[in-house]
C-alpha cells in the first residue's frame, strides 16, 4: 500500500475513533500512528529475516511512543491505540481489523506456553485502559474487555468481560446471570462427614457407658438377691 494512501486511512481511522481530535493534521502527532507505521516497516523486515533492524526499529518507537509492538506481531487494517503509553503486543499476537486499544493494555503470553504464546484478537475488538490479555486463546469478535481486566481464556465473540480473571457478563448485549458462589467458605463434605462420624462416636461411648453402669448395678442386685 502506497504511503499516501496508508496516512489517509489512518487520518480515517483515528478521526472516527478518537472523539478528542480536531484537524487531520493533529494525527501526525498520536503515538498510534507513529507506532503502526513503524510497525509496518519493522514487520517487512522481520519476515526477510532481518531481526536485529526490524528490533531495533521496534524499540526506538518504544522510546518516542510508549508504545511496544513486537515487529513478528501479525496487525490488520485499522488499529487505533488511543493514548498508548504503556500498549505491549507480543511476537505471536494476531489483531485483526478495526481493533481499538487504550493505554495499558498487555497482549502478552503466561510465561508456561511455547510457539504461540500471545492471543488472538478478532476484527472490532475493544480492549480498555490496563487490560491484560494473557495467553495463545481467541477473543471473538466485536467484543470488549473492561478496564483492568486480567483475561486468561477465551473470549467468545459479541461478549463483554470485565474483572480478575476475567468473566463474561453480557454476551449478544444480553447480560449473564452471576453464580455467587462464596469463595471463602466453600462447603467441604469430608470435614461434614468427620464431623458427623465423631458425633456418632461420642454418642455411642456414652450409650456404652450407661450399659455398662446398669449391667454392673444389675450385677450387685443379683448379689444381693
Ligand atoms: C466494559 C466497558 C467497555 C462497558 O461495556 P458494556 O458492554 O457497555 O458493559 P456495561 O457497561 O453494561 O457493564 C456490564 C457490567 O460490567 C460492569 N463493569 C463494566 N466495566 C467494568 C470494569 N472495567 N471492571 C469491572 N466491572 C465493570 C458494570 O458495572 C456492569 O455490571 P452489572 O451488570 O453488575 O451492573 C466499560 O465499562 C469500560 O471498561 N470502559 C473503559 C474504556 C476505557 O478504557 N477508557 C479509557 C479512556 S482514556
Amino acid at each position: 500500500m502506497g504511503l499516501i494512501r496508508y496516512i489517509k486511512e489512518e487520518i480515517e481511522v483515528i478521526r472516527e475513533r478518537d472523539p478528542a481530535i480536531h484537524s487531520s493534521a493533529e494525527v501526525l502527532l498520536y503515538p498510534s500512528f507513529k507506532a503502526i507505521i513503524r510497525y509496518r516497516l519493522a514487520h517487512k523486515l522481520y519476515l526477510k529475516k532481518h531481526y536485529f533492524l526490524a528490533r531495533w526499529i521496534s524499540q526506538r518507537t518504544v522510546r518516542k511512543t510508549g508504545i511496544e509492538i513486537h515487529p513478528g506481531a501479525t496487525i490488520g487494517k485499522g488499529l487505533f491505540i488511543d493514548h498508548g503509553n504503556g500498549v505491549i503486543i507480543g511476537e505471536t499476537a494476531i489483531v485483526g481489523d478495526n481493533v481499538t486499544l487504550y493505554q495499558g493494555v498487555t497482549l502478552g503470553g503466561t510465561g508456561k506456553e511455547k510457539g504461540k504464546r500471545h492471543p488472538t484478537i478478532k476484527d472490532n475488538v475493544m480492549i480498555s485502559a490496563g487490560a491484560k490479555v494473557l495467553g495463545s486463546f481467541t477473543v471473538g469478535e466485536n467484543s470488549k474487555i473492561g478496564a483492568g481486566s486480567v483475561v486468561v481464556e477465551e473470549v467468545p465473540p459479541n461478549s463483554t468481560v470485565v474483572g480478575i480473571p476475567g468473566r463474561v457478563v453480557k454476551r449478544d448485549n444480553v447480560r449473564v446471570p452471576r453464580i455467587d458462589l462464596d469463595q471463602v467458605h466453600l462447603p467441604d463434605p469430608v470435614m461434614n462427614e468427620l464431623k458427623q462420624l465423631k458425633e456418632d462416636n461420642v454418642t455411642l461411648r456414652q450409650r456404652v457407658e450407661e450399659l455398662e453402669a446398669r449391667l454392673v448395678k444389675g450385677e450387685e442386685t443379683n448379689e444381693d438377691l
